[in-house]
């Protein structure tokens, strides 16, 4: 049953005042409306599983021929130089209304011939995959404090894949549609299949990339987007009785999973990391359903905690906070291994400069409205299941590879929730708990399961684990493609 007129409601909750950037919203507030949302009484987000929208048959596959080439950049403003390509433009995903998706694609920097595909998801709701996936945690360069320059993230993803960045759905970043009715209908359903859409036509216009091993990954929301995707795709591939996307995996980090157990775990992680006092957490789990956090009581209860958590990122608890929103004239000293927690505003400005968007392809039917980390238009969300479980099993089913890791110093979809949600599923154990090394330190532990799904942690890391833990995570995901188990030992690390 499909419930019209849900809206998310916007609280601020769980996110410090210091925080508060001087333009739109972030990631680190998008995942609280839509809590928020469903958490009120009555809400009319409907959370019944997920059921892709029939769409066989209806697929637009527009010809592409020639649009590979007019999306090469050539290079970046401020970029320093490099080896490997990039390309960045727009797909149609309905041309009746005129909804078109923005893509940001770099080739590995190596044997960009062989290497698979990789296809990079942000959550939010409403988050953008550029803001953050390529320019914060996994994409090949990183904006200097002046909001003009690159520098080169040495441990980018790109050497192990080729990446693709999508903003998706309409609304969120440079991605548009002309039909604005369509940022107040929006839902998991509907950012699945123009998602699918999207890949279909992008294939079309990469088609050297039609047949190469192709997996999903993503963080936080990017949960549920990134299996009801794989799910539409494998649907696809039955239905035709033959391989449309030739997806191989999915891999999803700190990922929203199980309503219930999400929330559980985030409580628990709470109160086992001395930020709420035990009392309070005694109180909460006495009085509250754990599946909508709704009885007045319980909202009572999490609103107190939720005073506790204030000047804390409860997305890194051990993070410092971004005190100047100013850019500076000349580039900070920076480090890949040490994140400039001011880093949304550097591309803010970045993206928003014209020169920029240009070299990007980007905003070339000149958007009513800034380029914002996370949307400002998205008004509704229509649908967002209370659990992704039934995918995950029906993966393991398909024999997909299927990976979870957890930043595990993350609190808002923390290593405790990631747990209790693996553990709903009640998998037996393949190879028990160990800790997996590099550079001959503990990177996390892991465990995998019968069905072949891998848990791992990454150690030190918040909610976006490759911002935190370059290193760690660019391991992670060599084993995760090269589908080896995470090393016990040094040596046999990447
Ligand atoms: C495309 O947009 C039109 C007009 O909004 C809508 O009726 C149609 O269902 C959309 N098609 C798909 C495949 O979503
Ligand atoms: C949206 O409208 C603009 C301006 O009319 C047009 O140039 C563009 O092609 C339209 N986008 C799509 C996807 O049809
Ligand atoms: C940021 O810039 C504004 C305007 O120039 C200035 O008033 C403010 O003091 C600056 N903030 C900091 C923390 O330097
Ligand atoms: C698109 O460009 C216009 C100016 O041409 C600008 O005002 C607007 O902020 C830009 N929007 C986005 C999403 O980049
Ligand atoms: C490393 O892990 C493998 C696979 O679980 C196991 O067989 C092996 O004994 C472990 N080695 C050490 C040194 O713990």
């Amino acid at each position: 049953m499909l419930h019209k007129g849900s809206s998310i409601v916007f609280f601020s909750l769980l996110i410090s005042s210091f925080l508060a950037p001087t333009h739109g919203k972030k990631q680190t507030e998008a995942l609280g409306h839509l809590y928020k949302a469903k958490q009120t009484k009555n809400s009319a987000i409907d959370t019944s599983g997920f059921e892709a929208i029939r769409l066989v048959n209806r697929v637009e596959i527009l010809p592409q021929e020639g649009l590979k080439e007019r999306d090469r950049i050539e290079k970046l403003p401020g970029q320093p130089n490099v080896e490997f390509s990039q390309y960045g433009g727009y797909v149609t995903v309905n041309e009746s209304s005129g909804k078109a998706f923005y893509y940001y694609f770099v080739e590995a920097q190596k044997s960009h011939h062989s290497l698979p595909l990789l296809l990079w998801l942000n959550g939010g709701p409403g988050c953008s995959s550029l803001a953050y996936g390529a320019m914060q945690e996994l994409g090949p360069f990183r904006v200097h404090s002046d909001g003009k320059t690159l520098y080169k993230n040495r441990f980018a993803w790109n050497y192990a894949a080729n990446v693709l960045f999508l903003e998706s759905p309409a609304g969120v970043g440079f991605s548009y549609s002309n039909t604005t009715s369509d940022f107040k209908k929006g839902g998991d359903k509907q950012t699945a299949s123009d998602n699918y859409v999207f890949l279909l036509n992008w294939l079309e216009r990469f088609p050297e990339y039609k047949n190469r091993d192709f997996y999903i990954s993503g963080e936080s929301y990017a949960g549920h987007y990134v299996p009801q995707l794989a799910h539409i795709i494998l649907r696809h591939n039955k239905k035709a009785k033959k391989t449309l996307v030739n997806l191989k995996g999915i891999i999803i980090g700190n990922a929203v999973i199980n309503d219930e157990t999400d929330n559980l775990g985030m409580y628990d992680y709470f109160a086992s990391h001395a930020l709420i006092s035990d009392k309070t957490w005694y109180e909460i789990k006495e009085h509250c359903d754990f599946g909508t956090l709704s009885s007045n009581e319980c909202k009572v209860l999490t609103a107190e905690a939720d005073n506790d958590l204030d000047n804390i990122d409860i997305y890194n608890i051990y993070a410092p906070l971004c005190y100047d929103n100013n850019l500076t004239k000349k580039p900070k000293k920076t480090s890949v291994l040490n994140f400039d927690p001011c880093s949304d505003n550097y591309v803010y400005a970045y993206l928003n400069t014209p020169e920029v968007q240009k070299a990007l392809h980007a905003n070339v039917t000149k958007i009513s409205y800034d380029w914002e980390p996370c949307s400002d238009v998205i008004e509704q969300w229509e649908d967002s299941p209370s659990t992704i479980i039934p995918l995950l099993q029906e993966f393991m089913e398909h024999g997909l590879r299927v990976w979870i890791f957890s930043g595990d110093i993350d609190g808002r979809v923390p290593v405790t929730s990631t747990k209790y949600s693996i553990n709903k599923m009640k998998l037996p154990v393949k190879t028990a708990w160990h800790s997996w090394m590099l550079n001959e330190e503990v990177g996390g532990y892991t465990e995998v399961y019968k069905g072949d799904l891998t848990f791992a942690t990454v150690r030190g890391a918040g909610h976006q684990v490759p911002s935190y833990q370059p290193p760690r995570a660019l391991s992670l995901i060599k084993h995760f493609l090269a589908g080896t188990p995470l090393p016990n030992d040094s040596r046999r690390a990447y």
